[in-house]
């Protein structure tokens, strides 16, 4: 069980949940996996960043003056590799300005630790931005502690982690080392197995999205 106070937001969309229901499913090709993963990487990005701040501004329409507005976050995007990009695409094409760090991390099959073997980051961050960790699988939660530890020595405004499947554990783990780590997902499954595997998940999320 996830404890109540987790700062975890499941988005219990029906096209969410209908587009997660076809990425589970093992019959589903790489092809189409790959297309199922970038709409809903859409949808959480855009459930994400709801909460961005905005500034009030004039806007003339062809039929005279309104009021809109624009974004006042500074937005940073630290993809986890391999799977990450698959969401760091969604983002940029919502965001062609945003800065994008990539976090090189690889699970060691045996003890599932997350190995670094590429992080190229400044030494700092403006502080007023928001970062947002994409990662399509909170597991055990070791990649996505390790890639939050590089952010938070940071002077940051806020860290936020997005994924399509979480496991209670990786739930855990993240709120109770970074508290203030916001995570939005898709859905937070029954376990882990004895492999480290969301049960049910949807497998290994690399490796259906790039077809290894
Ligand atoms: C997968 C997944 C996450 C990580 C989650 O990546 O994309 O990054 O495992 O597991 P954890 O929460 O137990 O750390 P993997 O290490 O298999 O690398 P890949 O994306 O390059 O296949
Ligand atoms: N990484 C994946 O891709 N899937 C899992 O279920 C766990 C880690």
């Amino acid at each position: 069980m996830v404890a109540t106070d987790t700062k975890v937001h499941v988005v219990n969309h029906p096209l969410v949940q209908k587009t997660l229901t076809g990425l589970r499913d093992l019959q589903t090709p790489s092809p189409e996996f790959r297309a199922l993963a970038q709409r809903l990487s859409y949808f959480l990005i855009y459930e994400a960043l709801k909460d961005l701040n905005v500034r009030q501004v004039g806007v003339e329409t062809p039929v005279g003056p309104g009021t809109g507005v624009v974004l006042t976050d500074y937005i940073i995007l630290a993809p986890v590799l391999r799977a990450g990009l698959v969401l760091a695409d969604a983002a940029q094409e919502l965001f062609p300005n945003v800065r994008i760090y990539h976090i090189g991390l690889k699970r060691d099959e045996k003890t599932l630790e997350a190995q670094s073997y590429y992080a190229k980051l400044p030494d700092s961050l403006p502080p007023d931005c928001r970062v947002f960790i994409l990662d399509p699988m909170l597991a055990t939660g070791g990649s996505a502690v390790a890639a939050i530890s590089l952010f938070d020595k940071m002077d940051v405004k806020a860290i936020h982690l997005v994924s399509f499947v979480a496991s209670p554990e990786g739930v855990e783990k993240v709120n109770k080392a970074f508290p203030n780590v916001k995570i939005t997902t898709a859905a937070v499954d029954d376990h882990l197995n004895e492999h480290g595997y969301i049960v049910p998940g949807l497998g290994d999320a690399g490796d259906r999205i790039f077809g290894t």
